[in-house]
């Protein structure tokens, strides 16, 4: 199953992504974590996106298509895979497309988690990641049990750079002018859904297995 994860910052594609892997058993192929992995690893990649991540602008096409074209071919790929913060522009959607078709597969599910700007600034100040395995936590909507330590593995949890208000704004701007219009363009074929992301995480991901099929 080859699936495509839509949204706003602060929708859920992380959260949901990670509950989809487990239980479809397919990657969770997020361009936002793989950046900054290569930002904390300092290579070049991440020195080169480092300004555009921090300004909460998109990191250059080119750059991201070229890590996406490389991660789908690694191994554990080759059943499927949620894209999560991919695509995000329609030059993005269009490499893909090529990607896709050289490869000989297609795109089983585009789904779009809506949520409302407001919520959405809560969820973005307010979350917490670990350094060490990724979890992602909420200091109200999802608290970890002990302060600034990760439930699943003891790692230290940290906020994002680009989790601070002018910047998260700043996100939410770029999201409507460059990458909004991804919804129209997927929603020319049958495989778009559009899922209402407010509610208990759980709620949300019972709508995605709906859609995707138990
Ligand atoms: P990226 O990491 O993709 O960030 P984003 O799209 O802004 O999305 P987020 O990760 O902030 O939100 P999410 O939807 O994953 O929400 P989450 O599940 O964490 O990209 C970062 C940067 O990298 C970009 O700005 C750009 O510079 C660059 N980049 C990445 N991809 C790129 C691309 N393709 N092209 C160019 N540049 C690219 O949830 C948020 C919070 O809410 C958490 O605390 C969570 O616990 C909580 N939460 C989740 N669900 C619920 C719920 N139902 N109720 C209450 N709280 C909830
Ligand atoms: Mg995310």
């Amino acid at each position: 199953m080859r699936l495509i994860l839509l949204g706003p910052p602060g929708a859920g594609k992380g959260t949901q992504a990670k509950l989809i892997s487990k239980k479809y058993n397919i990657p969770q192929v997020s361009t936002g974590d793989i950046l900054r992995k290569a930002v904390a690893d300092k290579i070049p990649l991440g020195i080169k996106a480092k300004s555009y991540m921090d300004a909460g602008s998109l990191v250059p096409d080119d750059v991201v298509i070229g890590i996406i074209e490389g991660r789908l071919r690694d191994g554990d790929c080759k059943t499927g895979y949620i894209l999560d913060g991919f695509p995000r522009t329609t030059a993005q959607a269009e490499a893909l497309n090529i990607n896709l078709k050289k490869m000989g597969a297609d795109i089983d599910h585009v789904i779009d988690i809506n949520v409302d700007s407001d919520e959405l600034l809560k969820r973005l100040t307010g979350r917490r990641t670990c350094r060490k395995c990724g979890e992602g936590f909420h200091l109200t909507f999802n608290p970890p049990k002990k302060e600034g330590i990760c439930d699943k593995c003891g790692g230290e949890l940290y906020q994002r750079d680009d989790d601070k208000e002018d910047t998260i704004l700043r996100r939410f701007k770029v999201y409507q002018e460059q990458s909004a219009q991804l919804k129209g363009y997927y929603s020319k074929n049958g495989r778009f859904h559009s899922v209402k992301g407010t509610g208990t995480v759980e709620d949300i991901f019972n709508k995605i297995v709906s859609v995707l099929g138990a």
